[in-house]
């Protein structure tokens, strides 16, 4: 096939350019682009199918080309935008390919390909992404809304089916409780709400015990009630820890949810927090319970997002409860084996004191 077919034959639009940055010869597929006729842009400057806006960025193109054209040789991709006759703007790659000296002076082979749909298709890409990651985060509250909910609707059924006789006190007891965990569902939204503006966490000096105490406040009687007996060891000389305690809690509540769920005949729970011998300034929260224990497979899989063995489960606890601790520089671990129990520990920095400056 000689010369010319070869060049109409091209699917890019080629634009022969010489070292002075005259068009000498386009291809069909260039007319179609731009939508000149060759007879209109031989002869014109290279700089007619660029908005004005670039024709100075692209003049020293050109010259720079020309000044070390072979370092080029293979042709280079640049995303640009070019400008067709009726004035309307496209965006557009061009691979430069240098021919060298010809008989008709030096010259360079511009390859422009109309890259619109293709970028198209990545903003449509970039959208399905969003649109994925708008669905974990919708799951995620959703999740966490659950637990509270599920505890005001039990301690509201227990209200409403309270004999008259019942004293004002119990029935005092579970208001406090739905009061509770009505709070803790608007800081769950506000939480998120946070998350989404980007925004610093509320960090502030906590007591691990005293989260422990708040979340047994939360679930400890809905635990109880399900036949499971919670035990606490906790150090009470233990140093504080910086964090968000919506969060930590979060955590605790996921874990105990969990450990709950794995003993539906019920069972035992120890929570026990200290500070390690061998790893001063890391202080250990320790929740161990008695069920049925996870299979080394499983073990492997269970801080996966969506990894359940529930049939009403999302797979969300254990992924969002180790993010949370990586918020705050720790580390969660599991260790468990089938028949002898599950133990979670995470692992916690100790905040600095002001002594520890001094
Ligand atoms: N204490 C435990 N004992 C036995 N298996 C556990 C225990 N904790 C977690 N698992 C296993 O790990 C899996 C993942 O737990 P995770 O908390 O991430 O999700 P889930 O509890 O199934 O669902 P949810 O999103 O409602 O928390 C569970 O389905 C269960 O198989
Ligand atoms: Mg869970």
């Amino acid at each position: 096939m000689p010369y010319k077919e070869y060049f109409e034959a091209a699917s890019e639009g080629l634009i022969v350019v010489n070292r002075g940055g005259f068009i000498v010869e386009v291809n069909r597929q260039a007319e179609r682009l731009f939508g000149y006729s060759s007879e209109e842009l031989v002869g014109q400057r290279v700089e007619v199918l660029f908005p004005t806006g670039f024709h100075e960025r692209h003049r020293k193109h050109v010259e720079n080309y020309f000044a070390a054209p072979r370092t080029r040789a293979m042709g280079i991709g640049l995303s640009l935008v070019g400008r067709r006759k009726d004035g309307s703007e496209f965006p557009i790659e061009i691979g430069l390919t240098y021919a060298g000296e010809t008989s008709r002076g030096d010259l360079v082979v511009a390859a422009v390909t109309d890259i619109s749909q293709r970028l198209a298709l990545e903003r449509e890409a970039r959208r399905a992404e969003t649109v994925i990651s708008l669905g974990t985060f919708a799951a995620g509250i959703a999740h966490d809304l659950n637990n509270p909910l599920q505890v005001i609707r039990s301690r509201a059924e227990l209200v409403l089916e309270s004999p008259p006789s019942t004293p004002a006190s119990e029935l005092n007891e579970d208001l406090a409780t739905i009061h509770r965990q009505a709070e803790r569902a608007s800081r769950i939204i506000e939480g998120f709400l946070e998350l989404s503006r980007q925004r610093d966490k509320a960090v502030a000096l906590l007591d691990i015990n005293q989260l422990v105490e708040n979340t047994l406040l939360l679930i400890g009687e809905q635990m109880r009630k399900d036949g499971i007996n919670v035990r606490t060891e906790l150090d009470r000389s233990l140093a504080q820890v910086n964090g968000d305690a919506t969060a930590l809690e979060r955590v605790l509540v996921n874990l105990l949810s969990n450990a709950r769920d794995a003993m539906p005949q019920g069972g035992q729970v120890t929570i026990e927090s200290r500070e390690v011998g061998e790893s001063p300034g890391w202080l250990h929260l320790i929740i161990a319970d008695s069920g049925p224990g996870i299979s080394p497979d499983a073990l492997k899989r269970i801080f996966e997002l969506l990894y359940t063995t529930k049939p009403s489960g999302t797979g969300l606890g254990l992924w969002m409860s180790r993010r949370i601790i990586q918020e705050h520089n720790g580390r969660i671990e599991v260790e468990s084996e089938p028949g002898r129990g599950t133990t979670f520990t995470i692992k916690l920095p100790a905040a600095e004191t002001s002594d520890q400056h001094d």
